[in-house]
């Protein structure tokens, strides 16, 4: 590999001009081994949000991510392979109905998955909630379950794009995190090390995702499309709605509860219907779209998958899922339709209460959340529950309180307009 110098590298992007191959390439493994420090990789970072990349140059950088760790490989599977990710949202539970529900139709599922940080709940905490199940599986575990079970939602391993690992803990706090280059390929080389035959992407909209408005969401759905396709991945994604939180449970044990909902043939209709949106284009992205995933929920077999992958990682899908100790009850103010309810709000307070961490290394309440009584559109009624909080610590309901201030409407029918769920598909 040739060698370059950190500095001309940075000068390179500062005066806004195209990095080469061969400087990128450079740059990202002299990162990954240490040799560009992080002070150099940050001012790089910068020139990058701040002027920008062309799509060969994010093409070649998603590359070099790619290669600073593993690749793995499903293709001795005896059946095709299909993930989706999220870019992450409040009450965003629909990996777990849809992992099972895909394998249910045939199509394997290998879903790695992160921890929540901030508002946004993760994956992996949530099923945490489920009593003895690990999310730590070797790749060897993984291939197994995959073959015999056919979901598997587990840990990204740290051999997985590790240049990715250091650059995203760099852009979080140097103020770099919202460069859609940057954002695109951080995504889209984990994803694409890990080796699946076809992705979905949902990439949310809205008060409570990353990406609040449609111009620069389409634009980051775009440009991980083309770096997908790219790299030989058969790659869609969906615009969806993210200034409502999903469903009717933001939190940990609440959401799986939801889930399992689902899974059982019931469930509120936005998550069935995400859920639903998203198997179809997994399944038909992965040669399988003669399938309608609807039967599937319906007939059992995808709660049978569910149970199966549960079991298969120690946890026992039977068990009781724990409880807070505490909960508060927000009643509502008046009566009338519930016009907005504030996915950002929503997701701060089950944050507060204890379901998401402030940093990576704290622990979550299994119990925590916040359960919404009705969702936009429906009657509400003077002195009803609108929302209930749930924590082991009391004393957190007062900053989770004061996130809720402003996060709700109550007005007449005639002022609710519904927001679609599904915005747009970009293929
Ligand atoms: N998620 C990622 O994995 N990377 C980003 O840069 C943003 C969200």
């Amino acid at each position: 590999m040739a060698t370059h110098d950190a500095v001309e590298v940075i000068l390179a992007k500062r005066g806004g001009g195209e990095l080469s191959e061969s400087q990128i390439d450079w740059v990202i493994d002299a990162y990954t081994r240490g040799e560009v420090a992080d002070e150099q990789m940050s001012a790089l970072a910068m020139a990058i949000l701040l002027n920008g990349m062309e799509r060969h140059e994010i093409s070649r950088w998603t590359a070099a991510m790619i290669a600073s760790g593993e690749r793995m490989d499903f293709s001795a599977l005896s059946r095709p392979t299909a993930d989706k990710h999220s870019t992450g949202g409040v009450g965003d539970k629909i990996t777990l109905p849809l992992a099972p529900l895909v394998a249910a139709c045939g199509v394997a599922v290998p879903q790695l998955s992160g921890r929540g940080l901030g508002h946004t709940g993760g994956t992996l905490d949530k099923l945490e909630a489920i009593p003895g199940w690990r999310a730590a599986l070797s790749n060897d575990e993984m291939l197994a379950q995959l073959e015999s079970v056919g979901a598997v939602i587990c840990a990204a391993g740290d051999g997985l794009a590790p240049a990715d690992k250091k650059l995203y803990a760099l852009r979080d706090v140097t103020g770099t995190v919202e460069a859609i280059p940057l954002i695109a390929s951080s995504i889209m080389s984990k994803k694409i090390a890990e080796g699946t035959g076809s992705l979905v992407l949902d990439v949310k909209v809205g008060t409570g995702a990353f990406m609040k408005d449609e111009s620069t969401a389409r634009e980051l759905a775009e440009t991980m499309v083309a770096l997908g396709q790219d790299a030989g991945v058969h790659t869609v994604a969906l615009m969806t709605d993210m200034s409502t939180p999903l469903g009717l449970t933001a939190g940990n044990a609440v959401e799986v509860a939801e889930s399992v909902e689902v899974l059982a043939g019931g469930g509120p209709a936005d998550v069935v219907e995400l859920t639903l949106a998203l198997a179809r284009e997994m399944l038909a992205g992965a040669g399988r779209g003669d399938i309608d995933p609807a039967d599937k929920l319906a007939d059992g077999s995808a709660m049978d998958v569910w149970g199966q992958m549960i079991r298969a990682q120690g946890g026992d899908p039977d068990a009781p899922l724990p409880q807070a100790r505490e909960s508060h009850v927000v009643s509502a103010p008046a009566s009338g339709v519930l016009t907005r309810l504030d996915a950002m709000a929503v997701g701060l307070a089950a944050w507060r209460l204890g379901a998401g961490r402030a940093r990576k290394e704290d622990p979550v309440q299994a119990g925590a959340g916040v359960v919404w009584h009705a969702r936009p559109g429906d009657p509400v009624t003077e002195g009803a529950p609108l929302l209930t909080l749930l924590t082991d610590e009391p004393e957190r309901f007062e900053r989770a309180l004061a996130s809720l201030e402003g996060g709700f409407d109550i007005g007449e029918s005639a002022s609710y307009a519904e927001r679609p769920l599904l915005i747009d598909r970009v293929d």
